[in-house]
């Protein structure tokens, strides 16, 4: 398991519900985040994440549209991106989680739920994988937001 510090600010980032990464680091306003990098598991979500999610999110994890926020005539959104140039940053662990396990249905959305297709641990490295795609700017802005709002 390698670990890398990152010291970043996230202060610019979280301000308003943003999708442009703020740039530089604030001396005045530094978090410290120690980012995981499970090599094994990363590798298994990626293997999974083949499997079931590409089809719809892209080989990459990059989406099948960039314009990722235009919902279609029946109002329904294309899959965005998960590699954390769109939106998926913003959502603490558990929301990721539930996402996915639940899928979109009910919110009038498109995406299929994965309970009792994938468990907890396939769903995670699936996460760990996407996340490993994430610049640290981004990864510690999510990290921040993920410890508030547990
Ligand atoms: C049939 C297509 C489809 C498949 C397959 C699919 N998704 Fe999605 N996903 C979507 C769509 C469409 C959205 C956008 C939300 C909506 O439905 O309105 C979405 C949204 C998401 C989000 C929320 C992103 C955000 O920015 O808020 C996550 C996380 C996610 N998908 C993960 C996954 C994972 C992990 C898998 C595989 C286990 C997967 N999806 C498989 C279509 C799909």
């Amino acid at each position: 398991m390698k670990k890398i510090i990152l010291l970043f600010s996230v202060l610019g980032l979280l301000a308003a519900c943003s999708d442009e990464p703020a740039t530089g680091v604030d001396p005045q306003n530094k978090t410290e985040v120690v980012r995981s990098m499970d090599f094994a598991a990363i590798s298994r979500g990626g293997q999974l994440f083949q499997q079931n999610c590409a089809v719809c999110h892209g080989q990459q994890a990059q989406g099948l549209s960039e314009n990722w926020r235009q919902a279609d005539q029946e109002g329904k959104l294309p899959p965005p991106p998960l590699n954390g140039t769109a939106h998926a940053w913003h959502h603490p662990k558990r929301v990721l989680v539930s996402t996915i396990k639940n899928g979109t249905a009910k919110l009038g959305g498109n995406m299929p739920g994965w309970e009792g297709k994938l468990n907890d641990a396939e769903i995670n490295s699936i996460i760990a994988w996407f996340q490993s795609k994430w610049s640290d700017e981004i990864y510690a802005a999510w990290y921040k937001r993920d410890q508030e709002f547990k």
